[in-house]
């Protein structure tokens, strides 16, 4: 390790051990959500489970809530429930990553952890310049960088970054996301027997590729793999118009569905789905686990979308995850689920069976607080509005006649303002709500669609109410949920 590195780790621990308690107090914090412990925390990077434990390493500017040279900050976990914090993996050191260790993946091979991500360098004129870098760790905690295995190909301008990796067959195959020199979104693949010397195969997909036109001038985090029998494509784009009730964030994450022709290096694929309906999720990345679970974790957060209002940075830190989601494969589209392990969470169960909701709010006993799971079913026989209010902050509506479901939001801009965003359906049955002192995550049909939100509501609004526009038979059930 370099005087620098050692430099650059110790100013970062020190500026956690500075505002530790300025950052506890803020009753922002989240319960069960990884979290920076100063600072401001992005993408989820090098998700995997190793020797056991599952790592999460992410994006992190520990200086300040604004984004700079990003480390890697580094949690482990053995239950997706209960994280540890553990020492810094990557810190912005060396020539090809002075301007930040940007995001990327992990994959184990021969029994050692191996991590690639974006080395972000940058000129005093600003001009960019991209690496991709390669770092190994025998225990999955001390990584020592190897350098650059990748420089920029022809082709593409340096906005290109965010490399996945994952073997098939006898290969190992790492995937960037690109902007092509005619400034469109690609995806990149290039190929390994070794992990160290790596072919540039070409785009595999893209704006004004397949069946997407214009297609946004950038894609970031790209994330192939196989689910449920078919080839997934997750990918970040930026550049998209807003069109209806599609593509409203300034950025948008989701996938694709295909087939991969690895021999042919060709991959087939249908229309973009987004992954999330709410406000705030980006950049996700998925690992499968021992058990043969696809997991995903998101960044419960929207890149330079007025991030400087989010209230805990008068608490010094910014943004969290996602909870960990399980993936399926189902008629064309990804559900995706809470991993089961989050029920080790759930205190205080109530259940409301068959209840009249009509046009005067009511709350249930063992329904309010801050942290809570609720769920709701038997909702195929709604036939008005119903709606939820949470904490006088936000509201979970659904339309029966036009098959809608909406969040909406004070905005913490002006603590006013209500933001709305929906979801189409063919049928409501269920919905899973995932509350947590100032985030929301709600799982539509199964994981069908899901909604994620930060929300800011205040901390003696604690009730959760539930009305209809006319006389609707429900059933409701809660649970309290602990802090990890
Ligand atoms: C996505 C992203 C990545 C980049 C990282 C930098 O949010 O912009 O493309 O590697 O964040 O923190």
């Amino acid at each position: 390790m370099s005087n620098l590195d050692q430099q650059l780790r110790q100013r970062a621990y020190d500026e956690v051990k500075k505002h530790r308690r300025e950052v506890e107090v803020d009753p922002y914090r989240l319960a069960y959500h990884v979290m920076p412990p100063v600072g401001l925390l992005n993408d989820p990077n090098g998700f995997i489970q190793f020797n056991g434990a599952y790592h999460l390493f992410y994006q992190w500017n520990p200086f300040k809530t604004d984004h700079g040279a990003k480390f890697w900050g580094h949690y482990s976990s053995r239950d997706l429930v209960h994280w540890e914090h553990h020492e810094i993996a990557l810190a912005p050191s060396d020539w090809f990553d002075k301007n930040g260790c940007y995001s990327g993946s992990a994959i184990e091979h021969e029994n050692k952890l191996y991590l690639f991500y974006t080395g972000n360098v940058k000129d005093e004129a600003n001009n960019r310049e991209t690496y991709q870098v390669m770092a190994v760790s025998d225990d999955g905690q001390q990584f020592e960088k190897k350098g650059v295995v990748i420089n920029l190909p022809e082709g593409y301008t340096p906005h290109f970054r965010d490399p996945k990796v994952w073997k098939h067959g006898e290969h190992f195959y790492l995937i960037i996301g690109a902007q092509a020199e005619d400034l469109t979104g690609k995806a990149v693949l290039f190929c390994s027997d070794n992990l160290q010397e790596w072919e540039h195969l070409g785009p595999i997909a893209g704006a004004h590729m397949g069946p997407l036109n214009d297609f946004g001038y950038m894609w970031e985090c790209p994330d192939l793999f196989e689910l449920d029998g078919q080839d997934v494509l997750i990918f970040s784009p930026q550049g998209l118009e807003p069109s209806g009730i599609y593509y409203q964030n300034l950025y948008q994450a989701g996938y694709v569905i295909g087939k991969m022709d690895y021999e042919k290096v060709q991959y087939e694929h249908g229309l973009f789905i987004e992954l999330d309906r709410g406000f705030e999720f980006y950049a996700p990345q998925t690992t499968v686990d021992e058990k043969g679970r696809r997991i995903l974790i998101g960044w419960l957060g929207m890149p330079e979308e007025r991030e400087d209002a989010h209230p805990t940075i008068e608490h010094k830190w910014i943004h969290s995850m996602t909870i960990p989601r399980q993936l399926k494969g189902i008629n064309g589209k990804i559900y995706q689920q809470p991993v089961t392990e989050l029920q080790e969470l759930r205190t205080n169960h109530c259940a409301y069976e068959n209840v009249e909701l009509t046009t005067k709010a009511q709350g249930f006993e063992g329904i309010e607080g801050e942290a809570l799971e609720i769920y709701l079913e038997t909702l195929e026989t709604v036939t008005q509005p119903i709606k939820i209010h949470i904490r006088n902050h936000a509201n979970i509506v659904y339309h029966p006649t036009d098959k809608l479901v909406k969040l909406d939001r004070i905005s913490y801009v002006d603590g006013k303002t209500v933001e709305e965003r929906f979801c189409h359906l063919q049928q409501l049955t269920n919905l899973r709500i995932y509350l947590d002192t100032s985030s929301i995550e709600v799982f539509v049909n199964d994981g069908e669609e899901v909604f994620s939100a930060r929300i800011y509501p205040k901390q003696e609004d604690q009730g959760i109410s539930f009305a209809a526009d006319g006389s609707e038979r429900v059933k409701i059930e809660a649970w309290t949920l602990k802090s990890r």
